[in-house]
């Protein structure tokens, strides 16, 4: 059986266990990636963040690269279909703070792929290794590559481009091995990250249904995989985390979930600001309140709330006991001043002057 809390590095960078946080799209906030470090996860990683928008200085696209001083190791992705841009991008969040470039060749969404960004490079080898040598050239720190299998149902393209891209500068490869076609639906196929592990001489992380123990066991011993990659099972669950990492599977209890809850809610908000964090919460009330944890009917009644305010003072009624719990675990949290601020960057890197 596998230890999960075994270290291991990425090109000198050194990942205290064998659980990877997935970058997640409207889910990888900061508050999400804190959390995950508490629970065991050791590596967390941002969302996916565009180069076009960090080339032109997008407000919101550099809000992405607030890094705090807990969640080291870091990894930020980013994406983008242009070599030079990625490059530059790849260079502000090594400033920002980031301890790993990780390169997003695995997005399905048309939104991304028609701009022949994300999973697309998959069908353009020749293009993505040059877009990670370009950034592999820009900056000191490692470079990962995320991607799917390919782009079409059953294809084995991640085989064939997988090498190519660690001889252009991969030091690190995640595989989830569905096509983009299949979105999220099917079963990711660990038989292919097993080929992948032969093929290449670079750690290989395993992405796509981890959420049990049992199963991050079996993946890595059958694939020969370095980590894990834990994704919607660390959903307003990041007690799977811990389940994955040393086997308590101890249901929390309610006052826990309310009091992470409640320490979620009120850094997201820091984070986003009351206007965008009370949409963006919505969806985790439902993923931590779930679960048998709560009645229905007051999951229901938390999401109609128009505040967080009123959802905190909610959740502390349900479960008074919360509150002691979140005194006690943001007095354990690094002062947010500690974060890195972006007027800190340097002012080359921002096109200062
Ligand atoms: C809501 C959502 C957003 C995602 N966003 C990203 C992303 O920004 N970058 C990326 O590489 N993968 C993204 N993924 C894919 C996950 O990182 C992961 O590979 C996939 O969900 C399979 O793992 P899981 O079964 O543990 O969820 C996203 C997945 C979900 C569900």
């Amino acid at each position: 059986m596998a230890d999960m809390t075994v270290p291991w590095s990425i090109g000198g960078v050194e990942i205290p266990s064998r659980i990877v946080l997935a970058p997640m799209a409207g889910v990888s906030v900061q508050a999400f990636r804190r959390q995950g470090r508490r629970f065991g996860a050791g590596l967390v990683c941002s969302e996916m963040v565009s180069s076009c928008g960090l080339q032109h200085r997008n407000e919101r696209t550099l809000g992405y690269l607030r890094i705090a001083a807990d969640e080291h190791p870091l990894a930020v992705q980013i994406f983008g279909s242009d070599p030079a841009p990625m490059a530059e991008a790849a260079q502000m969040v090594v400033a920002a703070g980031a301890d790993i470039v990780d390169i997003n060749f695995g997005c399905p969404v048309r939104k991304v792929t028609k701009t022949g960004a994300g999973a697309t490079l998959l069908d353009d080898p020749e293009l993505a290794c040059r877009i990670v040598s370009s950034v592999a050239e820009a900056v000191t720190v490692p470079v990962s590559v995320k991607m799917r299998r390919g782009l079409r149902n059953g294809s084995r393209t991640c085989l064939d481009v997988g090498p190519r891209l660690v001889d252009a500068g991969a030091s690190v490869l995640t595989l989830h091995p569905r096509s983009a076609q299949q979105m999220y639906t099917g079963t990711a196929d660990h038989t292919l990250t097993a080929e992948l592990v032969d093929l290449v001489d670079v750690p290989v992380i395993a992405s796509g249904d981890i959420t049990s123990r049992a199963r991050a066991q079996a993946v890595l011993a059958t694939t020969g995989a370095a980590a894990v990659m834990v994704g919607r099972g660390a959903q307003g669950n990041p007690w799977a985390l811990r389940e994955i990492v040393d086997g308590d599977s101890a249901e929390p209890s309610r006052e826990e979930v309310a009091a992470e809850l409640i320490l979620f809610i009120r850094e997201t908000v820091r984070e986003l600001g009351e206007r965008r964090a009370s949409g963006f919460l919505k969806k985790f009330y439902g993923w931590y309140l779930g679960h048998g944890r709560f009645p229905r009917p007051f999951k229901q009644e938390i999401v109609q709330l128009h505040s967080t305010e009123d959802v905190v003072t909610r959740l502390l009624a349900a479960a008074p006991g919360a509150a002691e719990l979140v005194a006690r675990l943001e007095a354990e949290l690094p002062d947010p001043d500690d974060d890195v601020l972006l007027d800190r960057l340097p002012i080359s890197v921002y096109g200062g002057g």
